[in-house]
């Protein structure tokens, strides 16, 4: 296993982005974090390098086999000048059960932890600070052999990128109207939606650009092999507020396992309000608008955090909640997690990681 990171730093820094029009993943900082495996050797030369352009042959794996994982997670300037990662072990952990579903070679958590640290730490001064801001981390690995034949990769390079953000949403916290898909289907008993992989999300782009037409935000993706149950938004975990007991889909391996999903859960449960994992049918979720029981409803992720939906769209029915408003909960959820992740509220559960320099030659 690698335990040292070479660093090259830019000679030629960029100019950063006004922090008042940040759109997401849009700027990248000026440094990198890349690592190489090699069957026999493991992983091995860790570097931090100018962020620039990969040169990989025509017919390098991941281009045609998507053989790629990737991670999300965030970096928070608190008043005090002070750098939080948000439970950065929690993405470790997802990275690998990616890896696994991919045929992919296990990383070691803490050394990336430990080499996404030193890269947010040299280009601190990219972090924003501007209110609903933050820096974005995107580790990912890409299957590099040269060669068409359909097996796993045996090289791959693992790459940690920046990109000062702010809302997912131009509605930012503002509630999205959402389009419950019917036809096409994200994942499968057996397949990969649990996985944070390439592929996951190109196939969900065909339905996402019919959604936009049509004015909608994102998809709602119901499971496939019923076309019944709520499973995920695009990119975000889903919850509902449905007679004062919160509801979010169990996961069932085709379900992302959010981390934003799972900070809810355990600020529900510290709060005392009902929090179920369970089996939500779109037909019992439409019942309970007609019903005038759907209170709320919200979206989670790293990108979005905390995102209010006012509108679903389901064939030909239309549930407007909480008149298009963000609900009461969505809105404490939202202050709780950011306040927490920005180090204006105390983090009782241990959450924030902060950033140090660490000693690396
Ligand atoms: C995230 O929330 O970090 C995601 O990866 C969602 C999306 C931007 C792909």
């Amino acid at each position: 296993m690698v335990n040292q990171i070479t660093i090259e730093k830019t000679k030629k820094p960029k100019e950063k982005p006004n922090q008042d029009h940040l759109e997401f993943g849009h700027n990248f900082t000026d440094h990198m974090f890349l690592m190489d495996y090699t069957e026999g050797k493991g992983w091995h030369d860790a570097r931090i390098l100018p962020y620039a352009p990969l040169s990989l042959d025509p017919s390098t794996m991941v281009l045609h086999y998507g053989q790629a994982v990737f991670e999300g997670l965030k970096a928070y300037r608190t008043e005090e000048d002070k750098i939080l990662l948000f439970r950065p072990n929690k993405n470790m952990e997802r990275l690998n059960l990616s890896n696994e579903r991919l045929s992919i070679p296990p990383i070691d958590g803490e050394f990336i932890i430990q080499a996404i640290k030193e890269l947010v730490h040299i280009d601190k001064d990219w972090i924003p600070t501007k209110e609903g801001t933050s820096l974005y981390i995107r580790p990912f690995i890409i299957a590099t052999d040269a060669t068409l034949g359909v097996h796993p990769s045996h090289s791959y390079l693992f790459l940690v990128i920046l990109s000062p953000v702010g809302a997912y949403y131009p509605e930012g916290i503002k509630p999205v109207k959402i389009n419950v898909e019917s036809g096409y289907v994200r994942a499968v008993r057996g397949g990969t939606g649990f996985a944070k992989t390439a592929g996951n999300y190109a196939s969900s782009l065909k339905a996402q650009e019919d959604a936009e037409k049509n004015g909608y935000s994102q998809v709602l993706w119901l499971d496939g092999i019923e076309q019944k149950y709520i499973e995920e938004v695009g990119s975000m975990n889903v919850f509902f507020k449905i007679n004062g007991e919160v509801v979010t889909p169990a996961l069932n391996g085709s379900i992302l396992n959010g981390i934003t999903r799972d900070s809810i859960i355990h600020l529900l449960k510290e709060w005392d309000i009902p929090v179920i994992e369970r089996k939500v049918s779109v037909e019992e979720l439409y019942g309970a608008h007609v019903n005038g029981a759907l209170e709320e409803a919200f979206g989670t992720g790293t990108a979005a955090v905390i995102s209010p939906i006012g509108e679903l769209s389901w064939m030909d029915k239309k549930m407007t909640i909480n008149n298009g408003e963000i609900g009461e909960l969505s809105q404490k959820l939202y202050d709780t997690i950011t306040g927490i992740q920005n180090g204006k509220i105390e983090d009782k559960f241990g959450w924030t990681v902060e950033v140090e320099a660490i000693n690396v030659k």
